[in-house]
């Protein structure tokens, strides 16, 4: 089995901005489960319908459909050579899962202190058109309103992406998600960088464990 990488860390820890750059080292494709979430509820399909609650007000979606959508997801020839997970796995039972279907060679954990997260988030946008993430102030596009990665003129905002919503986010990171860590540091497959530093400093961190 090909091997591939996972980037674990809290909402807003920088995981869908680190993996542009990870893409470009590595070759592997992007699979982030919140974009896949994404789609499905913009396209009005049946998964999407059964995760808008929970996206909504910040609660995992149920393990059953996320493992159903990654299985699927592998069978595309680009998963083949290995892939980059961006927010998953997210509990013990999709690793478990995961284990069964893929070999994953690192775990790269990106930190960043609870009391960061919020302004994060709330000034975050992205390309309507190609998912690039900013932020108001501590990345924006170039030219305003211009994605510099597509040249694309419309941008979004999450719907999920207020502060109350992003607290819940955050209980169920530290409740459900961050008892992986010990779980993948058992298999030696754990390593974590410091989040909370620049983009390119935090990238120039992630490049030298890959
Ligand atoms: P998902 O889309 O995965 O959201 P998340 O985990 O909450 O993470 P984010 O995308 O919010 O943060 P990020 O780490 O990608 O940060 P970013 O790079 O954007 O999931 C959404 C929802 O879908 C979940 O709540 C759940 O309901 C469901 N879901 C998804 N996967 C699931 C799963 N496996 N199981 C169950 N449910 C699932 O950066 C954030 C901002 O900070 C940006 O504006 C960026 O410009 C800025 N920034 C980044 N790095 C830095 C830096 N170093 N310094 C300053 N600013 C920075
Ligand atoms: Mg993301
Ligand atoms: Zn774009």
């Amino acid at each position: 089995m090909a091997s591939s990488i996972v980037l674990f860390g809290p909402p807003g820890a920088g995981k869908g901005t680190q993996a542009g750059n990870i893409v470009r080292l590595t070759g592997k494709p992007q699979i982030s489960t919140g974009d896949m979430l994404r789609a499905a509820l913009s396209a009005g399909t049946s998964l999407g319908l059964e995760a808008k609650g929970y996206m909504e007000s910040g609660q995992l979606v149920p393990d059953s459909i996320i493992i159903g959508l990654i299985e699927e997801r592998l069978t595309q020839p680009d998963a083949s050579d290995g892939v980059l997970f961006d927010g998953f796995p997210r509990t013990i039972a999709q690793a478990e899962a995961l284990s069964e279907i893929a070999d994953v060679s690192v775990v790269i954990a990106i930190e960043v202190p609870d009391s960061r997260i919020v302004d994060r988030i709330c000034g975050r946008y992205t390309c309507a058109s190609c998912d690039a993430v900013y932020h108001d102030t501590f990345n924006p596009t170039t030219t305003q309103g211009t994605c510099d990665e597509c040249g694309h003129t419309e941008m979004k905002r999450r719907a999920d992406d207020n502060e109350e919503t992003v607290r819940t986010r955050l209980s169920a990171y530290h409740s459900q998600t961050a008892p992986l860590a010990d779980w993948y540091r058992q298999r030696d497959l754990f390593v974590a960088v410091d989040g909370d530093q620049d983009i390119n400093t935090v990238s120039a961190s992630i490049s030298e464990v890959l």
